[in-house]
């Protein structure tokens, strides 16, 4: 049953495509940002992770993005949000010399010191990105219709999104608690921002899934209204041959075609095929019973993701409208 209310994917401003590690976090939102391109917008794909994992989707032999971002593609820009660079960008700012705020920001006992800090580079990376998100072109439209994040793993739930409203709440002044406010507003504008979870369907996924959107509901102020569900396998025999696996029990299972293996053997590679099916649908009717929210469900690709022909495959069902699963 298709879900009138929800909005149309690429028409928010921000969406944080989040999830457990290795669900397919990187392929979804390099995914929505080809499509978001292929549909005319201005998109940039904003990765959080420090390793450069969506450039290679889009641009086998290319060179890194990095901090500055680049056009991949007509309309498609990819960077990655180094939280020490957007730092040193944003104590220049503030304190009007760029010289000299590179020479701390770089000093190895700094970054030391830095990273044993909590909060900040969360505070620093969404500031940036809201940064981004306000940015105009010369027309006084947008600089980019879209914005997603390849949000880091939710080894610690969505607390990355909670640092703007912490600072708010023990600020009271000056320009941090500003800036935070503005951070906050963005992620908790149900217009603009989305959050994005991406889960498989399988058991531990569905169920840090589920908790996942329940600490969104309790504890961030952000959106979500669909969870993607990703490498589900696809029914296992073609239609009209949905009985396959029963077909082929019901022979002798000793019974030959040509130079297959016997009718038993193809009997059960064909049950498992099924059982396989089974399992997967069945977790995608759990993510969305007890999260309450519709789904996408994204294809298993055989040969995993890895050309932007595959991205392509996954576009589709990534702009469908989110169904509750029959
Ligand atoms: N629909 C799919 N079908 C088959 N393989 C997939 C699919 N989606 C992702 N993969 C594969 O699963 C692996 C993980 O995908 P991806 O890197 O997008 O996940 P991630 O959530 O970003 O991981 P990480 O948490 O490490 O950043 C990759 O090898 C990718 O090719
Ligand atoms: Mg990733």
């Amino acid at each position: 049953m298709a879900q009138a209310m929800h909005r149309d994917l690429l028409d928010h401003r921000l969406v944080i495509v989040t999830g457990k590690g290795g669900t397919g976090k990187t392929s979804v939102a390099a995914a929505i940002g080809l499509a978001a391109a292929s549909a005319g917008k201005r998109v940039l794909v904003a990765e959080m992770a420090s390793d450069e994992a969506v450039m290679p989707l889009l641009e086998p032999d290319g060179a890194p993005a990095g901090y500055p971002g680049r056009e991949v593609l007509p309309g498609l820009s990819v960077m990655r949000v180094d939280p020490f660079a957007a730092l040193s960008e944003y104590l220049a700012l503030q304190l009007g010399g760029r010289l000299i705020v590179d020479r701390v920001v770089a000093n190895r006992g700094f970054r030391q010191l830095m990273n044993g800090a909590p909060g900040w580079r969360e505070l620093i990376t969404l500031g940036k990105v809201w940064h981004i998100e306000q940015m105009k072109k010369a027309d006084g439209s947008p600089r980019y219709d879209l914005i997603v994040v390849d949000a880091p793993a939710t080894g610690h739930g969505v607390a990355f999104l909670n640092v703007p409203r912490v600072v708010v709440s023990a600020v009271r002044t000056g320009p941090l608690r500003r800036h935070s406010l503005a951070v906050e507003d963005l992620i908790e504008d149900p217009d603009r921002t989305l959050l994005l979870p991406v889960t498989l369907a399988e058991e531990l996924p569905t169920r840090e899934t589920v908790e996942l959107v329940a600490r969104v509901r309790e504890e961030a102020g952000v959106r979500v209204d669909r969870v993607v569900v990703n490498g589900v396998a696809p029914p296992p025999f073609p239609s009209g041959l949905e009985d396959l696996d029963v077909a082929l029990r019901a022979l002798p299972a000793d019974a030959r075609f040509g130079a297959l293996p016997p009718a038993g053997v193809l009997a059960d590679c064909a049950s498992f095929l099924r059982a396989r099916h089974a399992l997967n649908r069945g977790y995608v009717e759990q993510v969305s019973e007890l999260t309450g929210l519709p789904v996408l469900c994204l294809p298993l690709l055989v040969d995993g993701v890895e050309r932007r022909e595959d991205l392509v495959r996954l576009a589709d069902p990534l702009l469908a409208a989110p169904e509750l699963p029959a």
